[in-house]
């Protein structure tokens, strides 16, 4: 194995278009992403096919600047991480088939990657050591889920949503109040407001009208469920016209944040490990990031999560990730990745 290590990562899993290269899986050399929000923002959530297309639009003007700038690394690469799942299948398809060509090109191998479990190697892009057994928390527009990761591949499901995932509720709560696409910066800026404007009634415990979320969940189960609070939402809206909307944003986001803190804690509590490692969109969110870290500070725990840049879908964090498999030659057939049981019980 060479001293460095280059790779190349593919993102297309849905509404970002990324190729990056990484040295280590450590280091980011160049990521340039092309974010769709502004396409989707119109229809308030994304359209699928429209995604697909962008991402064919959008490649070829981001592999020429990498081309450009960073030509040597770009032919010093071992590998090409891409991800193959989950996602949106024709934009992964894009993605997949521009790894297909730069196979050709460079002659080295594909490493197919699982989009959720490279939400994880984003802190190791931020000089953050990743160590087993971890805990890993992911919360995105797409999937709200915790495992218990023991190694590359080695994920173990312990809790998933029952509905809804957590951006995604976001971005219905958002958009029951008239707020544009995506919903969480939205919502997360005017709970702030609410909260500065309101300290004190807050510290002296505000009457919040939407329900506690995982009410009657046992300490042993972890799943989530955010479908219910958005029906919550619609009817309190519906009964009181002359809502505040900056106090309605953050009695969203407390109900939300309360249900991830109690699963994380549950989660701590029954394996009793010492790692949490956090990543997805919604991670971007400072207030759950600090509800976080305080719950890993009492206990002991270390907290990895990426910087919100990195918590969104990046090349980057894929080129990481298949650093870790190449430096285990671990080189997984396509098929066995795209697998309907990895989701399940881990890659290996
Ligand atoms: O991981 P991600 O970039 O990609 C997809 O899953 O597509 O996550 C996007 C999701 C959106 O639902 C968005 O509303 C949510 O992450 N999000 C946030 C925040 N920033 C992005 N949710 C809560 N607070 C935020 N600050």
């Amino acid at each position: 194995m060479p001293e460095d290590v280059f790779g190349i990562g593919i993102e297309s899993s849905c509404d970002e278009t990324g190729i990056a290269i990484v040295k280590n899986g450590t280091q980011i050399i160049a990521n340039p992403i092309f974010s769709q929000i502004d396409l989707h923002k119109f229809y308030g959530g994304v359209v699928p096919e429209m995604a697909s297309r962008m991402h064919m639009e959008k490649f070829p003007a981001l592999l020429e600047k990498i081309m450009q700038e960073y030509r040597k690394e770009f032919f010093r690469a071992s590998y090409i991480a891409v991800t193959v799942r989950p996602g949106l299948v024709g934009s992964l398809f894009v993605g997949y088939y521009l790894a297909l060509g730069i196979k050709n090109v460079l002659g080295i191998p594909i490493i197919p990657a699982h989009h959720l479990e490279a939400h994880f190697y984003s802190g190791a892009l931020n000089g953050e050591k990743i160590e087993y057994p971890f805990i890993g928390l992911l919360l995105s527009g797409g999937n709200s889920s915790i495992y218990k990761v023991s190694g590359i591949g080695k994920m173990e499901l312990m809790g998933d949503t029952l509905d809804d995932a957590c951006g995604e509720a976001f971005d219905k709560a958002a958009s029951l109040l008239g707020l544009q696409y995506p919903g969480g910066p939205e919502i997360e800026s005017r709970a702030r407001e609410f909260q500065v404007d309101n300290a004190t009634e807050i510290a002296g415990k505000i009457k919040n009208p939407l329900p506690e979320l995982l009410k009657n969940q046992n300490q042993d189960q972890f799943n989530f469920s955010f479908s219910g609070i958005k029906t919550a939402l619609y009817y309190y809206l519906k009964s009181n016209p002359d809502y505040n909307i900056n106090y309605l944003c953050w009695c969203f986001q407390e109900r939300i944040i309360n249900a991830i803190s109690k699963n994380v804690i549950n989660a701590l509590k029954a394996t009793n490990i010492k790692n949490l490692v956090a990543g997805g969109g919604v991670m971007s969110n400072q207030t759950l990031r600090t509800r976080i870290l305080k719950i890993c500070e009492e206990r002991n725990v270390k907290f990895i999560c990426p910087p919100p840049r990195l918590c969104t879908d990046n090349g980057a964090m894929i080129g990481a990730l298949g650093y870790y498999y190449f430096r285990e030659n671990l080189i997984l057939p396509y098929e066995k990745v795209i697998s309907s049981k990895t989701e399940l019980l881990g890659i290996l």
